[in-house]
């Protein structure tokens, strides 16, 4: 029986996107401690860059490249950068996000058709990018970073949950599909965790007992950490999760079960 029991990611190229900060940056560091070369990619360069120097001081092999995820043309320079940079591309992580704190009345139509681009139609035209390559491997992972929104009915993030929703069906579909190529794709869904999104989100609720409420709503009692949901994803991405696709892993301390 061959026994696939870490994480061990050792010869692997992952492109990381919105891995500048937040959970992005947690996931980029846990795929770098089990072995992974990381491709960062964000629109925040100077974040970026910075990390990308960290963890090459720590010993790892990280690059950071300027990429919107918006932008089909980049894609396709950010897969072609990866491969002459590592010589491989092996997992893809979809973080990049973007949320606002608006209900059904508030959110404007522009918005809504923003953060359609980048939550979700920058994760499709992500995976279509890889895919060739993948194929050409012979496999690959993908992780598409949702939320437990779509199991919670949260009235601020209409617009947000809605993009959520529809990324981890897309994530489902896709699975099923690129199987036959050996490539696995899983959404992870992550309950609030101490990034700037959160905290700006938390800014914009005046009432501090709102704001307690939602803290006292998640049975663990505490946010999530980026280094947390970077171990979820690292898992996912390695050989241990040979078997596992289509997926959704909520990762919210228990927050969308009560
Ligand atoms: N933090 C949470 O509690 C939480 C909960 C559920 C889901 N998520 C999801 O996890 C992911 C990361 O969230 P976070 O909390 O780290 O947010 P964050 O705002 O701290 O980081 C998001 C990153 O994405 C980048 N980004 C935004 N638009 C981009 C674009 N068009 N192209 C490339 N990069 C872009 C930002 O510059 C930023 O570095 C998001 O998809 C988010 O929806 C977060």
């Amino acid at each position: 029986m061959r026994r696939t029991n870490s994480n061990d990611l050792s010869g692997k190229t992952a492109i990381v996107t919105g891995g500048a900060r937040g959970l992005g940056e947690g996931i980029a560091w846990a795929l770098a401690e089990n072995g992974a070369r990381v491709m960062i990619t964000d629109v925040l360069d100077a974040e970026g860059e910075a990390l990308a120097a960290a963890m090459g001081g720590a010993g790892h092999k990280a690059v950071f490249r300027h990429h919107d995820v918006r932008d089909a043309a980049a894609w396709q320079e950010i897969v072609a950068a990866t491969l002459a940079e590592f010589g491989g591309l092996d997992i893809l992580v979809n973080n990049a996000g973007i949320n606002f704190v608006e209900t059904i009345e508030s959110a404007t139509e522009e918005q809504f058709r923003n953060i359609v681009e980048v939550n979700l139609i920058g994760p499709f035209i992500g995976m279509q990018a890889v895919i060739p390559h993948m194929k050409d491997a012979g496999g690959g992972s993908i992780v598409n970073l949702s939320s437990n929104s779509t199991r919670k009915v949260v009235v601020s993030t209409t617009v947000y949950s809605a993009t959520k929703a529809a990324l981890a069906n897309l994530t489902k579909t896709s699975a099923a599909w690129l199987g036959q190529y050996g490539i696995r794709v899983n959404s992870v869904h992550p309950g609030a965790h101490d990034t700037e999104m959160v905290r700006k989100g938390f800014e914009q609720v005046t009432d501090p007992a709102i704001r307690e409420a939602i803290l006292n709503a998640i049975p663990l009692g505490r946010l999530g950490r980026p280094e947390e949901t970077g171990a979820l994803v690292a898992f996912l991405a390695s050989d241990a999760a040979s078997y596992i696709s289509g997926g959704e892993y909520f990762i919210d301390g228990a927050n969308s079960n009560i």
